[in-house]
């Protein structure tokens, strides 16, 4: 299963992907990490690692990631960017770092002022989720930067449910309704999660959504606050993540 992590910035896509894969990793399946965000960094501090090289590197950069896409386009090439369909083993080694159970793969990063559009990053992102071929017990869980564009991307297209996260606000409630549009047309499945959440206000929030979209809430808590604002991994297990990755995995 592809899974993809969407949701306003600050809404905690990171937080959650990072505590998912682990759980899933930790209900023993295989879970690669994938960090598509191209603006943000540090989710290799969440999940408590030293960064891979990212893929768009592998690849000689924006330049040369192009030169190939070019190459492929006139020969009919594959030439070796996740073209034809691929395992998870067949990863460059050097792209992936792993810890508690789960492979953290970064796609790219824009790094320059005027190094032009992130566009490769969104191309790369695409490919790489359509060329992977996953085992029975294999999942990615992929973060991605804030918004609804890897829905214009059409990287939605590539994944097999889209978990949107639903902060206390209303911006995440107007993207909530953006998202369920979207993956209609997309015809993709699409569930919330309810993050940051006190008993006050959980019933206003679940008042704003579809209910029988809301695959559980995440409470707001401090530990995985001040881990994340120092860089640190997080440590925090929370039974809720258990439940919602029990309840997405459900007789799968
Ligand atoms: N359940 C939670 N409880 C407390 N703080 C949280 C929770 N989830 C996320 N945060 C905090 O919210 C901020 C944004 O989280 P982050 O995962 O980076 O969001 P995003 O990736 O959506 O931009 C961080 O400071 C993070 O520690
Ligand atoms: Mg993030």
């Amino acid at each position: 299963m592809k899974i993809e992590i969407s949701g306003k910035g600050g809404s905690g896509k990171s937080t959650l992907s990072v505590l998912m894969a682990r759980s899933l990793a930790k209900l023993g399946y295989r879970v690669l990490l994938v960090d598509g965000d191209e603006s943000n960094v540090g989710l290799e501090n969440l999940v408590g690692i030293t960064p891979p090289v990212h893929l768009l590197e592998y690849l000689g950069g924006k330049k040369g990631f192009k030169d190939k896409l070019n190459q492929q386009m006139m020969m009919d090439n594959p030439a070796g960017i996740f073209s034809g369909k691929q395992k998870i083993r067949d990863l460059p080694r050097e792209c992936m770092a792993s810890s508690d159970g789960v492979d953290l793969v970064i796609i790219g990063k824009i790094h320059h002022f005027g190094e032009g559009c992130a566009c490769p990053i969104g191309i790369l992102s695409k490919k790489f989720l359509s060329s992977i071929e996953l085992g029975e017990k294999e999942i990615i869980v992929m973060d991605t930067e804030a918004g609804v564009e890897h829905f214009g991307r059409g990287i939605v297209g590539e994944c097999d449910l889209v978990l949107g996260v639903i902060d206390p606000t209303a911006e995440s409630f107007h993207l909530a309704r953006k998202m369920e549009a979207m993956a209609v047309k997309a015809n993709k499945e699409l569930g919330f999660i309810l993050n940051k959440v006190d008993p006050s206000i959980e019933p206003v929030m679940r008042r704003h959504l579809d209910e029988k979209k809301i695959i559980g809430a995440i409470p707001k808590d401090d530990l995985i606050f001040m881990e994340s604002l120092e860089g640190r991994k997080l440590t925090k297990n929370l039974p809720e993540i258990d439940r919602i990755c029990g309840r997405i995995m459900g007789g799968k």
